[in-house]
């Protein structure tokens, strides 16, 4: 496995799930008491825009750099304002070299009483993020397989949680990974808010993830869709997945106000949209 999301920082697909996570994590903050986000899949946590890997694939130019560059409606703005404080926050120069990846930006977010659970794979990248937090004590940097974390770290002892699960998808089987850990996550910690990333790549495989998330039984799961440019043959990325299990009340509403301009602002020249659909209901 060599994923670097180096590449891909800062991308569509990144500011869609890291605007999604800010809403999520928004919410939670509303009542005092404690909780803690669990990200399986953390990366480095701070991703240097001028570094080899995201100069060479300049993902970030079309997308945080655009989301900077134009200005929100709005109602939108104000929802997108906690993610883009954290962005603006870690280029205090202005400009945009540094963008923040899930762990450091939910991190930002917490309060006092909040913990973060950050799990990475590979070494380098675990030692990189425990770098990013050292010295941090809300926050635990665990060098694991993300996926052995659902089963062991659930659930948090806080009993109020977010479980980001955001696999690279560079090996084959990962949407029925991502599928068999929800099912295992959520037997033991059914009240938990659950964020899994999926890519827009093959619609085939996307309905088979769909259909079988269906047959798990789980209740309230919502879809979240936003697509940059029309589907090609062979499959490339063409738009950014994520399903929120148990999610907030208000975030339906919210996503209607920012999915709309936002789906505009990361499209190839218009040729974007958006969806969002319970896959279950109660
Ligand atoms: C899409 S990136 C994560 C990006 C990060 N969540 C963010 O939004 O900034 C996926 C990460 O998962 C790591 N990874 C791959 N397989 C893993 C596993 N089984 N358990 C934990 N991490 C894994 C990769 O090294 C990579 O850093």
């Amino acid at each position: 496995m060599n994923y670097r999301h180096a590449f891909h920082a800062g991308g569509f697909a990144d500011v869609v799930k890291h605007l999604i996570l800010t809403r999520l994590i928004e919410y939670l903050k509303l009542k005092p008491a404690a909780f803690r986000v669990i990200d399986t899949h953390a990366g480095i946590g701070r991703y240097d825009l001028t570094g080899d890997e995201a100069a060479r694939s300049p993902e970030w130019r079309d997308g945080i750099a655009r989301l900077l560059e134009r200005p929100l409606p709005e109602a939108a703005a104000a929802l997108a304002k906690p993610y883009l404080d954290v962005v603006r926050g870690e280029n205090p120069g202005g400009g945009l070299t540094i963008y923040p990846g899930s762990p450091l930006l939910a991190r930002k977010l917490l309060r006092a009483q909040d913990r973060l659970f950050a799990i990475e794979l590979q070494p380098e990248d675990a030692a990189a993020l425990g770098q990013v937090f050292a010295g941090d004590i809300q926050t635990r940097v665990i060098a694991l397989d993300g996926w052995l974390a659902l089963g062991a770290q659930l659930p948090p002892k806080e009993k109020r949680g977010l479980v980001l699960v955001d696999p690279p998808f560079e090996v084959e089987g990962e949407f029925e990974r991502l599928v068999e850990g929800l099912v295992k996550a959520h037997k033991r910690f059914p009240a938990g808010v659950y964020a899994l990333w999926y890519p827009l790549k093959d619609r085939r495989e996307r309905d088979a993830f769909l259909g079988a998330l269906v047959a798990t039984g789980i209740a309230k799961m919502l879809r979240i869709e936003v697509t940059v440019r029309p589907p090609a043959t062979p499959p490339l990325l063409f738009g950014t997945g994520m399903i929120v299990v148990n999610p907030p009340f208000t975030l339906e509403a919210e996503l209607k106000q920012l999915l709309p301009p936002l789906a505009s602002v990361l499209a190839d020249a218009s040729r974007g949209g958006w969806r969002m659909e319970w896959i279950r209901g109660e």
